[in-house]
């Protein structure tokens, strides 16, 4: 087999974490009843995983174990709480408020709900890919049922103060729904002290498999309720119908509980190797920016300009290192990242800029070896350009 390039692209996904694929296993072959079999010890044993699955990733978010709603992943999560919300409050208003810089998942379900009828605010964001809290403010009006701005961006990382925003929805009534897909297990959240009503998730962004993810659902203060995307059996009180995924939750519900135990010194050493990287590509790369906050960002994140080079040239002649030029849920697409020209440098800026997600498989000595892959590489392309 060929030797594999270093892995850079954690924001676009994980490796299963060895633990979690241990615990994963059993419920494929030997515990492979359906939870929702009451008939049975196998029904029950795979009943009971759910649980203790369900219990692991509501920790996580300091939520109650049926807060959660098992869901396939990050993109059903906020298409469930936008047209869930959309529906079930229609009596109440049709405004939602959301940014520009959120993922396809929210955008595309947002523009949805415009060809519908209902209104939708897109607040734009700063330099940094903030938004202003004044415009939120402003922005809300009687009509509002829903606030959502998601807690990190997935391409430059860049943190919402999710606190203020919830205080500001709670002052006004209306529900905050957050996209937690890069900060959940990577930042510490707090659905009670941040007053989020909605929050999504997705194992695959945090060492868990693909295909599982998860809906926080407030039940009180103020009680939370959805229209479901799917009907059927009405599995997860009634907000999505369909046999749960067994393996999937077991190996969700491991993913959390590690990286709730090792958030902490997981993100001073991510933090520490992107300080790093950006240290010694600033050294050898003149002109250099970083996009996104300076300080206000995920740990493991750095997106970075380096003018004068097209992105998907730079990786195409990149073998040894796996890094992203924009979001990876779009790559089919070849349009400048929305998010980097949401911060308003221009086309330019957007299609020279690389994404860097560093991870727990990453160390010292690769971090080393990517500083010189990216440098050696922008130093021959850019005097290919001179020439
Ligand atoms: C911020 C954000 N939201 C939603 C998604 C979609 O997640 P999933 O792959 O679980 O559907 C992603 C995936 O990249 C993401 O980064």
């Amino acid at each position: 087999m060929s030797r594999m390039p270093i892995y850079m692209d954690h924001h676009a996904t994980t490796p299963v974490e060895p633990r979690v694929l241990a615990a994963m296993l059993p419920y494929f072959s030997e515990i492979f009843g359906n939870a929702a079999s009451k008939d049975h010890e196998f029904g029950y044993q795979a009943s009971h995983a759910v649980e203790q699955g369900r219990t692991q990733v509501a920790a996580l978010i300091n939520a109650r174990p049926d807060e959660i709603i098992f869901t396939s992943g990050a993109t059903e999560s906020d298409n469930l709480a936008l047209f869930g919300v959309a529906e079930r409050y229609a009596d109440t208003g049709d405004h939602i408020i959301t940014c520009v810089t959120e993922h396809k998942a929210i955008l595309d379900a947002a523009k949805h709900l415009e060809a519908q009828g209902k209104r939708v605010t897109y607040l734009r964001v700063n330099q940094y890919g903030q938004i202003d809290l004044d415009e939120l403010r402003a922005a809300i009006t009687p009509q509002t049922v829903l606030i959502s701005i998601m807690a990190a961006n997935n391409e430059i990382g860049t943190l919402a103060p999710l606190a203020e925003i919830g205080r500001i929805a709670r002052e006004h009534g209306v529900l905050f729904h957050t996209d937690a897909t890069q900060a959940a297990g990577s930042i510490p959240l707090d659905v009670q002290k941040m007053q989020i009503d909605l929050l999504s998730l997705s194992a695959h962004k945090m060492y868990g498999p693909k295909g599982i993810g998860a809906l926080y659902v407030r039940r009180s203060n103020p009680r939370v309720r959805l229209a479901p995307l799917l009907y059927g059996g009405g599995h997860e009180r009634g907000m999505r119908s369909g046999t749960l995924n067994v393996p999937g939750i077991v190996g969700f519900g491991v993913a959390a509980e590690i990286a709730r135990r090792e958030m902490k010194d997981q993100a001073a050493q991510l933090h520490a190797w992107t300080e790093q990287l950006f240290a010694g590509l600033q050294q050898h790369i003149t002109g250099i920016a970083l996009n996104g906050h300076p300080t206000e960002r995920l740990p493991h994140n750095l997106n970075v300009y380096i003018p004068g080079v097209e992105s998907r040239a730079f990786i195409a002649g990149l073998k040894d290192l796996a890094v992203a030029t924009g979001s990876a849920c779009t790559s089919a697409s070849v349009e400048p990242s929305h998010v980097i020209m949401a911060l308003g440098f221009g086309e330019e800026r957007a299609h020279g800029s690389l994404r860097f997600g560093l991870g727990r498989s990453n160390d010292v000595a690769q971090t080393e070896q990517a500083i010189k892959l990216v440098s050696s590489r922008s130093i021959k392309l850019r005097s290919l350009l001179r020439d």
